[in-house]
């Protein structure tokens, strides 16, 4: 299997599927990574599968085609759902395109389909992750921000802080607004490596969500380093 920087590296939206169930291995790994995350992080994702209505309508942002599968992101209300909920569902957009699935976040190009996943009272629905086999079509490309123009990175930053922000520039973000910010602050006390992760302005919303998403990415390219997010 790819490793996560792999998956990192090559992943990118898919909004054109092969309406085709997942086989069971891929189902059985992301009902496993989903069951870990509920129970750990307070979340409540869902599978759903062979529903092809969620996605069904092309909508005025991204016009999927043969979604039958998706996660639904869904938890307990709180400050901070949707930085948990990026930071969380991206592990399994990860983990899909490591099972050779493409994915694609959608915060708003679905169809509540209400018969077909569970919330609990106090739990809110945050978005949906269209999840399947890619058709092949090609997919729709993006300019991406640069190290300079997100973080304070420079020729002496650490060189993992470099690769973290790097890989958080690969992230997916809401309509590709990469609005977020990682700054070195160098050591404290103790010796620990101190990174601000913010978020900036957005009319269009959703940069908690995205935060969430960059800072897995952050640490997934930081690589072994220990270093903490201070706000
Ligand atoms: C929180 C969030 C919400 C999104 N909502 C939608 C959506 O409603 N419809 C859609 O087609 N794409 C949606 N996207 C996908 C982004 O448009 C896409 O990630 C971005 O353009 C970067 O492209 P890439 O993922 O191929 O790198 C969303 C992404 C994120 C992170």
């Amino acid at each position: 299997m790819m490793t996560l920087l792999e998956a990192i590296g090559a992943r990118h939206s898919v909004r054109h599927y092969l309406p085709e169930p997942l086989t069971a291995a891929q189902a059985d790994a992301l009902q496993a990574k989903i069951d870990e995350i509920n129970a750990t992080a307070d979340l409540h994702f869902q599978l759903v599968q062979n529903e092809p209505r969620c996605f069904s309508r092309g909508m005025a942002y991204g016009q999927f085609k043969g979604v039958e599968n998706y996660l639904v992101v869904a938890g307990r209300k709180a400050p901070d759902l949707d930085e948990r909920a990026g930071y969380y569902g991206e592990q399994l957009v990860l983990l899909a395109w490591q099972l050779g699935l493409g994915s694609c976040w959608a915060g708003l190009t679905y169809r509540k389909q209400p018969g077909r996943y569970v919330l609990s009272p106090g739990e809110k629905l945050v978005c949906m992750i269209a999840l399947g086999k890619a058709s092949g079509q090609p997919e729709r490309t993006h300019r991406r921000k640069t190290v300079a123009q997100v973080s304070n990175a420079d020729s002496d930053s650490p060189e993992w802080f470099v690769r973290g922000v790097e890989a958080a520039l690969k992230a997916p973000t809401a309509i590709n607004q990469q609005k977020f910010r990682f700054d070195y602050l160098g050591t404290d006390a103790s010796g620990r490596h101190l990174v601000r992760a913010s978020r900036l302005f957005s009319l269009v919303g959703y940069t908690q969500m995205d935060l969430g998403i960059a800072k897995l990415h952050f640490e997934i390219g930081a690589g072994d380093v220990q270093f903490v997010f201070v706000e």
